[in-house]
């Protein structure tokens, strides 16, 4: 069966020192067999070499993409010849807003990291623990005696963009807003009427976030918002679109990430229930099981820009070429891995990519870990032993992070 969506050559971007025999297409948003199982379907681009160039990719005028961790360990560490400038300027509906520090490249990228990094450490991770158990336990009490839910609707969506409230120091009760904003701009299936709702709740986020940060400018409190939105760089305050660039990408890094990964946890102990009842009889087995199903389930896909004629891979690169950094290739080289598609929670050295690699190595990975680790206990105390609910399908998508639509779980009740 051909599960590649019907192609439209005319539309392909294929540069002239791009060699012919290098070139494999496929769209990470439509391609069925990308869109039903999307860790399977790339993984296969490993027989296509150490790389090639993927002609079928607009929104970055084609791309090459590395299938090995060598390579993307090497393009990830390099700014200098590798910048991320204009990597995410999609999810802001090609507005000129700046994500902030994602496509930020050196030194500027530094100065706002060492500004940043105070905002999520591992002891502010740890107060805010005792809230993020609150939020886990109330959504999960809402489901457990039902017998069933949808993983996401229920849980994995409503969950970080409850932590994201807590974080910025937003009240409650305007859950529900973020939630609808957040469903518009992370659930598109690439149709016109998802992009044209894409693009009205990126406009509400943006002009939300905008009267945050001038709110916390004329009141400040002991929250992120305000930190940010009074923050100074060389001693220089940062400017509006600065502070709002900033703004949006806490908004944006630390919600689909966690909804996406949660996913793949949930549907992973779902699937396999020896390895459920593992961590239910030994829940100290959680921080390695988190560690290697982050590893088996690295869900982002990001780009970088080559600054100049380069090197990679053997292949000769053109200053302006996009690159395509699967996280997945990273975490599942054999040549890294030994039987890198087993999950195994025994592993050892688990030095996987999916919180990248390099200066943009995600800077709110203590908080994913502790709301990964937090879901994972509570959910397996307080719900039996789970399973894809019958006569029913979980519905996975493609893109720039993995993730799912519905996931349907049933228990006894
Ligand atoms: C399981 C959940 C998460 C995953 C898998 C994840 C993954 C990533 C990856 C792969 C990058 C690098 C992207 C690139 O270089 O192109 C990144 C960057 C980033 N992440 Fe996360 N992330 C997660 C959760 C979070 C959370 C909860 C926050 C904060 C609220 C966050 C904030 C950020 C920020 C600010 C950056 C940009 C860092 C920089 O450019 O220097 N992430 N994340």
């Amino acid at each position: 069966m051909n599960m590649v969506a019907e192609r439209d050559e005319s539309k392909f971007f294929i540069p002239d020192h791009v060699p012919r025999d290098m070139i494999h297409p496929f769209d990470l948003f439509a391609d069925a067999d990308i869109r039903h199982s999307p860790f399977d379907a790339t993984q296969k681009m490993r027989g296509y070499g150490r790389v090639f160039w993927n002609p079928a990719n607009p929104l970055f005028k084609g791309s090459w993409v590395l299938t090995e961790a060598r390579d993307l360990r090497y393009v990830l560490s390099n700014p200098e010849l590798f910048c991320s400038k204009g990597d995410a300027g999609f999810m802001t509906q090609g507005d000129t807003l700046e994500l902030i520090p994602l496509e930020l490249d050196p030194p500027r990228h530094g100065k706002f990291r060492q500004l940043l990094n105070p905002l999520i450490t591992p002891a502010i991770v740890s107060n805010m623990t005792h809230g993020v158990t609150q939020k886990a336990v109330e959504l999960i009490d809402a489901v457990a005696d039902k017998g069933e839910c949808d993983f996401m609707k229920d849980f994995a969506l409503p969950f970080p963009v409850s932590i994201f409230m807590q974080l910025m120091g937003l009240p409650e009760s305007e859950t529900e807003t973020f939630l609808g904003w957040v469903v518009a701009l992370v659930q598109t299936g690439g149709t016109a009427d998802d992009n044209l709702a894409m693009q009205a709740a990126a406009e509400k986020v943006a002009a939300y976030l905008t009267g945050l940060a001038a709110e916390r400018r004329a009141n400040p409190r002991q929250d992120i918002a305000s930190y940010v939105a009074n923050g100074k760089i060389d001693g220089e305050p940062l400017s509006d679109k600065e502070v709002l660039g900033t703004l949006y990408m806490l908004f944006l890094a630390g919600l689909d990430t966690v909804t996406a990964t949660l996913g793949w946890f949930f549907y992973h102990l779902a699937t396999h229930q020896d390895h459920q009842r593992q961590l239910r009889e030994d829940p100290d087995l959680i921080p390695k099981a988190i560690e290697e199903l982050l590893r088996r389930y690295s869900i982002v896909v990001g780009h970088r820009r080559c600054t100049r004629d380069v090197e990679v891979a053997g292949v000769a690169m053109k200053e302006g070429d996009w690159i395509t950094v699967m996280q997945s290739m990273g975490s599942t080289d054999p040549a890294e891995f030994e039987d890198p598609l087993a999950v195994q929670f025994e592993r050892q050295n688990i030095r996987h990519f999916a919180f990248a690699f390099g200066p943009h190595f995600c800077m709110g990975s203590h908080l994913a870990r502790r709301e990964l680790d937090v879901s994972l206990r509570e959910f397996l105390a307080r719900v039996p032993q789970f399973r894809i609910k019958a006569g029913s399908q979980a519905v996975t998508h493609g893109g720039h992070t993995f993730g799912f639509d519905t996931l349907p779980l049933e228990w006894p009740a």
